[in-house]
């Protein structure tokens, strides 16, 4: 494994793979867990050289948000990511992607990037479309893997390939989850004990939304908006910031219940920000991820 850190490295190191028209990339901002790993083992299978970054990509943070306190642990990581077989990994600099004169970003807009997480983090889409596209042209890669735990950041990035005529391929894997479904999340580490038992309301509220898409479809979106509201109002330590239905294409919300549709939820537990989902295919299958045992 190798790693590298200046984006003229890692030029040279894929200048020197340009034949393979096998290269996969997984984009990441480190303190990697089972999530992640699937990602990488995905990607381990399907390609001949694969690409991990970790990077913590300060355009995607507001100012009041946990970019200084975001957990990192490098060398626990390359460990993890030697063991998985991965043969590059690029760890660049804040310098080294945003050099001083820096001013060119990939701003999408619309409900897609500006509604759910968008209005909650305005500007958040801008940092990771302009991160991904940049990361996306030092590798070069024709397959990159992204995780269902951000629908909507994997939607954006959807659309930005298409809108780019960008030449990969857009692979979209299940949520890994705890075993109690609480997914995986580098933010996980900052719950508390008593805040972690709390954290299983996101999942526990995503099964109760399921349950009224299901059985009260007539009733349409509000009647799973109820569902999943009304478990998060019973745990005293979990605030709703936002839960809804949306087209998982277009982030637009859905008039009537019917499929494809992805399930939201985002909730505060003491100071922690957690999101999570549900995604009902258009082929009627629902996709609420895997738990690890
Ligand atoms: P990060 O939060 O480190 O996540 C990296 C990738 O792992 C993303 O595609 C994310 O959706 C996926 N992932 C995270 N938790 C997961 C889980 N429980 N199950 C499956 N996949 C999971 O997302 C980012 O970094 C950044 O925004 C990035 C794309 C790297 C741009 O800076």
């Amino acid at each position: 494994m190798r790693v590298v850190t200046t984006v003229q490295q890692m030029r040279d190191t894929r200048t020197a793979w340009a034949k393979s028209n096998q290269v996969g990339f997984v984009p990441t901002m480190g303190y990697l867990h089972e999530g992640h790993l699937s990602l990488v083992r995905h990607a381990r299978a399907e390609n001949e050289l694969l690409v991990v970054s970790i990077f913590v990509n300060p355009t995607q943070f507001a100012p009041h948000e946990d970019l200084e306190l975001y957990p990192r642990d490098v060398p626990r990581d390359l460990q993890l990511l030697e063991a998985a077989g991965v043969d590059i990994v690029f760890i660049p600099t804040p310098d080294e992607i945003y050099p001083p004169g820096f001013v060119t970003y990939v701003d999408p807009t619309g409900p897609l990037a500006e509604q759910a997480e968008g209005a909650r983090r305005p500007g958040h889409f801008r940092g990771v479309a302009t991160v991904v596209l940049k990361l996306f042209q030092v590798v070069q890669p024709h397959q990159a893997y992204f995780g269902q735990k951000d629908a909507q950041q994997a939607a954006v990035i959807s659309r930005m390939i298409a809108d780019f005529h960008l030449p990969l391929r857009l692979h979209v894997l299940p949520i890994i989850r705890e075993a109690d479904g609480l997914a995986m999340s580098s933010r996980n580490v900052y719950l508390g004990s008593e805040e972690r038992i709390a954290a299983t309301t996101l999942y526990r509220a995503l099964q109760a939304g399921r349950l009224a898409f299901e059985t009260r479809r007539a009733d349409g979106p509000l009647a799973v908006i109820k569902a999943m509201t009304a478990v998060v109002a019973s745990e005293p330590h979990a605030v709703l910031d936002y839960a809804e239905v949306r087209n998982p294409n277009s982030f637009l919300p859905l008039e009537s219940l019917h499929a494809p549709a992805v399930l939201l939820i985002a909730v505060r537990i003491g100071s922690v920000r957690l999101i999570d989902n549900f995604l009902l295919r258009a082929d009627g299958s629902w996709d609420v991820g895997i738990a690890v045992t």
